[in-house]
């Protein structure tokens, strides 16, 4: 590859890989396929998949195959484009390409850079042997439940809790037995290292080095990834059940948690996945709404009823990450917890997310002290849809909450304000926020115009620290036209690439990313020039951000004219204020040194200033001010 990159991003050894796949796909047919475009000149135009908005500012370029949002500032190539969408890694990005397209991946040593490819290879092959194992775990386990003598504990208990056998097979659960080594036993059988059950989450290691069970007197649930592998497991404590009474067996520890839950390893990531998420994708095509539950007892209780457009968390507290999951295949999300306070703290953590991300959220409750699976088994699927559609606005259900709390005095207006505080900062949609306001203010018998406007400042400092794309936008807007347009002309003329490099201006840009952006074009741009492809230079700028700004100029370039003619202007105008500012800089030194009395250093900086004057002959009204 003739760019060997000198950052550290992740296209190193895997360069020609990811060329490869960006030479054999179209950027507005896979952008197409998530994003309805249309055609405007030599571009695409649709809504951008990254923010809300009305009016489309999402640009595709098809000619240079990149992409980039006017609105919030995301841009790049095709597989930044899939990285950010469907949340992928570069590789997994390079992968679900390749399979998509059918493109044939080079087998092996496809890069000279071996160091990487090997990396990568054995990621792969590491990632293959722990599906194999955890498929060998889910076998046992759905063994042990069905087969086996001590099984008939998980069996009697599935049938107290009301799970369909159907139910059961389907979702291939299983029984982990009160053993410290029955799985440990079988992995060795079945020729699996016991260091690799370790990695999947499996085993566990001693303090004398002897692996041992994870999962043990547990009715298991198997948890699947996107794409239907066996990820990991999830596990509900028998104790209470077997009791001391089973037989013999150990004294179930009293601190072992109801729950366990498989660790993260490198095929399971909580916080990117939800339990049955490829099912409610499938279920949710029609009716785009997803009912999120806290527990898998709770989500297989839905499935028991024939309703499948639910997923449930983890184990874990929601993430942004899961929140943009679902803001991919849903338009609303109905949270369906416990009734209980950590339920309703749960929900109210959430709210910011879903407002960040602007899905629509809302909430239903249950009876005190219930969960999803005691209602549903109680009162029905029926009695669940009626409250489904009495479901309210979470963010409305977290005001009324708050003003509920309200003590009637005039001091306690303000302390409910700031309380409330977070919400409204949080609100991204207009029609939503003017609700809260009109909530607010009717709750606290106040003007909306002194609530809001109490509120607002605050919005505004929220708004300044945020977002990388938002902080893009904003260095943007300042003063930076000059080399800006400098940019651009190079991006949209690369043969100008020589007269800038020639002026040496590049060294008086003030703003570093724009600097690092053009001296990677004087390194990578080369004759023929109407040949040349910026698809080169974007792949070897060191940083994500810095790519982002690139397809930004490379779409305003577009608009270019005469820049041949400009770019005289530019560079001169550039010239100037460079020596502006060392003029400048010269006078407040000769200042001091005035100052001081120190006459040598006086003597010698009037040379320097009457150097800069005749050196750099000045435009016209500008032998100003020295
Ligand atoms: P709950 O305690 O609400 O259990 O935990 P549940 O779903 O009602 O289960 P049953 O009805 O008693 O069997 C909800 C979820 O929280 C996680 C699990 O993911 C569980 O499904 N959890 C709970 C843990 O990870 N560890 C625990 O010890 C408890
Ligand atoms: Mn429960």
């Amino acid at each position: 590859m003739a760019y060997q990159h000198r950052g550290n991003y992740h296209i190193v050894g895997n360069s020609d890989l990811a060329a490869l796949v960006k030479q054999s796909v179209d950027i507005t047919e896979v952008i197409g396929q998530v994003v309805p475009l249309r055609r405007s000149g030599s571009r695409y135009l649709g809504l951008c998949p990254f923010h809300a908005e009305k009016t489309p500012s999402f640009h595709v370029d098809s000619e240079n195959q990149f992409y980039h949002c006017f609105g919030c500032g995301a841009g790049g190539d095709v597989l930044s484009f899939v990285m950010k969408q469907q949340n992928l890694s570069f590789i997994e990005a390079v992968k679900y390409l390749a399979d998509r397209y059918h493109i044939v991946l080079p087998q092996s040593s496809y890069t000279p850079n071996g160091k990487s490819s090997a990396l990568f290879e054995n990621a792969k092959k590491e990632r293959l042997r722990l599906y194999e194992t955890l498929a060998i775990a889910g076998d046992y386990f759905y063994q042990q439940l069905h087969h086996s003598e001590a099984g008939s504990v998980a069996r009697a208990y599935l049938d107290k809790r009301g799970l369909p056998p159907s139910l059961v097979e389907a979702e291939r659960l299983g029984y982990a037995l009160d053993r410290w080594d029955g799985l440990a036993e079988h992995l060795e059988r079945s020729g699996i290292p016991p260091e690799l059950g370790t990695k999947a989450g499996l085993l566990a290691r001693s303090n004398k080095g002897r692996y041992y069970d994870r999962f043990r007197n547990r009715l298991i649930f198997p948890i699947l990834d996107d794409r239907g592998r066996l990820a990991a497991f999830g596990g509900r404590s028998l104790a209470e059940q077997t009791g001391s009474s089973a037989g013999g067996s150990r004294q179930p520890a009293a601190n072992e948690p109801k729950y366990l839950n498989s660790p993260e390893t490198p095929v399971y990531h909580k916080g990117r996945m939800l339990y049955q998420l490829a099912r409610a994708r499938q279920a949710c095509a029609q009716v785009r709404q997803v009912i999120m539950v806290e527990g898998y007892m709770d989500l297989l209780a839905f499935h028991a009823k024939g309703f499948y457009r639910v997923v449930a968390t983890l184990g874990t507290a929601l993430t942004l990450q899961q929140v943009r999951l679902l803001r991919r295949m849903c338009d609303e999300v109905v949270l369906a917890y416990d009734a209980d306070d950590a339920g309703e703290m749960a929900m109210l953590r959430a709210l910011p997310l879903f407002l960040q991300e602007q899905l629509a959220i809302s909430c239903v409750r249950f009876p005190e002290g219930m969960d999803p699976d005691d209602f549903l088994r109680k009162d029905g699927m029926d009695a669940l849809e009626t409250l489904l559609r009495a479901r309210e606005d979470l963010g409305v259900y977290a005001i009324r909450k708050k003003l509920a709390l309200w003590d009637g005095s005039l001091g306690g207006k303000s302390k409910v304000l700031s309380e409330l505080k977070p919400i409204l900062e949080g609100v991204g949609q207009e029609i939503l926020r003017a609700e809260y306001l009109r909530l607010i203010s009717e709750g606290l018998s106040l003007p909306q115009t002194a609530v809001a406007k109490q509120l607002l400042s605050d919005r505004k400092r929220a708004a300044r620290g945020a977002s990388s794309a938002a902080k893009t936008a904003s260095c943007l807007s300042q003063t930076q036209s000059l080399e800006e347009s400098i940019l651009r002309a190079m991006i949209k003329y690369p043969a100008l690439t020589e007269e800038v490099k020639a002026s040496g201006v590049l060294d008086n840009f003030h703003s570093r990313q724009l600097r690092t952006i053009a001296e990677t074009l004087l390194e990578a741009v080369r004759a023929p020039y109407d040949q040349f492809n910026m698809n080169h230079v974007y792949d070897i700028l060191p940083q994500d951000e810095l790519k982002e700004l690139f397809t930004h100029f490379l779409m305003q370039s577009m608009d270019l004219i005469e820049a041949q003619v400009q770019m005289k202007d530019w560079l001169q105008a550039l010239g100037e204020r460079a020596t502006r500012k060392t003029r400048a800089q010269l006078r407040e030194a000769l200042q001091q040194a005035e100052l001081q009395g120190n006459t040598a250093q006086v003597r010698q900086l009037l040379t320097q200033i009457q150097h800069l004057c005749s050196a750099k002959k000045p435009a016209k009204g500008s032998t100003d001010n020295v």
